[in-house]
């Protein structure tokens, strides 16, 4: 089961700019008392609002609340550690049940053993997970086990799944949501076939976004009447339901069909589902800081050689942005041992994290949409892996690979400052 990661880490995007000093002001000391008027970040009041769920009060529970949500968890470990991370896993339910407070959300725990049976009437599976009972459905969230990832989440659980689209401005952010698997269906109105759409939703959210429209605002989105659109991520045609009377189940196995994008943005609040839905053991890994030059260059190639291949199934990259995982970010560079301050793209088993990476040190350009065409084939074709160079890398470890990362860091880091700055 998936290790949690990062505690009340700080608050992403905090280099955009005017979020800065919302940055700041996080990055201080708290102490006790020490507030901001306006700037307010929650801590724990001492109050427990987390239920420990058994046998006796778990039917309660869920009647009481709007929405339950339950982890379940590994018995009390005996190992001193593993102790105090329960207890922070704990702690982070805890604040999260105080920020949502005003919300009709219940919090509770399952311990693997000693509610074995609760656990079992409830479905739950996979320890360390957190299950969302929220009407007749549950919802398992497979993410960073973080108070603001959660508190994210669940804010967007508790809304309609579906969002309704009616006009100009709506449709400009519907667009402009190219990281998100997206569907949107145009019909009559709440009393059509939009109802089938709805309840498809419902098994999906808030993982995949779906959106409707009642309106002629589906004419600039060439929909016709029960028309369904599925955008894949990064994607600029949709691949079409046509109109007609479509079933739930319909629109659920077209959903099922396209829901593995070729390119995926690695996102806090589903990371480890997606790190599970791997190719055969590996990942593609692309690594591009979206707000570095090379970065955006580099996210702009991939998006190509991505919406060029769109239609191979074997083919899925897995972007990762290393500002969305400040915690991560050195034990990937240690792990994998690529220096992140660059863009990157490899090949990673997700069995033992063995990877190798496309040597781009050498170049002063990026890889072209063609070059990283053909690697990418070599890697389908299993010529690049990360399985030939294993027997020479146990003796070559360790010096040889800390001297090449530690030149990269400094000179080639320097070197693509200075080329910015000449252009501007
Ligand atoms: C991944 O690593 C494991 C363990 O070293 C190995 O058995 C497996 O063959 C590797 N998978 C691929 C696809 O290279």
């Amino acid at each position: 089961s998936p290790e949690t990661t990062g505690l009340l880490k700080r608050p992403r995007k905090c280099d955009r700019k005017g979020l800065l000093f919302y940055c700041e002001l996080s990055t201080l000391p708290k102490l006790p008392g020490f507030t901001f008027q306006g700037l307010e970040f929650p801590s724990f009041d001492g109050k427990d609002r987390v239920l420990h769920i058994n046998e006796r009060n778990y039917k309660k529970a869920l009647k009481r609340f709007d929405m339950l949500c339950l982890l379940y968890h590994e018995p009390q470990p005996a190992h001193k550690g593993r102790q105090k991370q329960l207890q922070m896993t704990e702690l982070v339910l805890e604040l999260t049940a105080q920020v949502l407070e005003d919300k009709d959300i219940g919090f509770g725990m399952v311990d693997s053993q000693k509610d074995a049976k609760v656990a079992k009437k409830l479905g739950l599976e996979e320890e360390g997970s957190l299950y969302i009972f929220k009407d007749d459905r549950v919802i398992e969230f497979d993410g960073e086990f973080s108070a603001d990832t959660l508190v994210e989440f669940l804010l967007d659980v508790l809304e309609d799944p579906v969002e309704l689209i009616s006009n100009p401005m709506e449709l400009r952010a519907f667009e402009r949501m190219e990281e998100d698997i997206r569907l949107i269906g145009y019909f009559k109105g709440e009393d059509s076939y939009y109802k089938a759409f709805q309840e498809a939703s419902e098994r999906f959210q808030p993982y995949i976004k779906f959106f409707a429209t009642f309106d002629k605002t589906a004419k600039h989105l060439s929909l016709k009447m029960n028309e369904v659109n599925f955008y894949e991520p990064f994607m600029e045609e949709p691949a079409i339901l046509p109109g007609r009377q479509l079933s739930e189940m319909e629109i659920v196995e077209f959903v099922h069909q396209h829901k593995r994008a070729t390119l995926r943005k690695l996102r806090a609040e589903d990371m480890f589902e997606t790190w599970e839905d791997n190719l055969d053991g590996i990942h593609i890994v692309a690594f591009a800081e979206e707000e570095d030059p090379d970065g955006y260059e580099f996210l702009e190639i991939l998006k190509d050689v991505a919406r060029d291949n769109t239609n191979n199934p074997e083919l899925s990259i897995v972007w990762i942005d290393p500002d969305d995982f400040p915690l991560l970010t050195t034990y990937w560079e240690k792990t994998f041992k690529v220096n992140l301050f660059k863009p990157q793209i490899g090949v990673v088993n997700v069995t033992d994290a063995d990877s190798v990476w496309l040597d781009m040190s050498n170049d002063e350009d990026l890889p072209t949409a063609e070059e990283l065409e053909d690697w990418i084939e070599d890697v389908l074709s299993g010529k690049v892996n990360t399985e030939d160079d294993d027997d020479v890398k146990d003796d070559y470890d360790g010096v040889d690979r800390e001297d090449r990362h530690q030149s990269d860091d400094h000179d080639d880091h320097d070197d693509d400052y200075d080329d910015h700055d000449d252009s501007d």
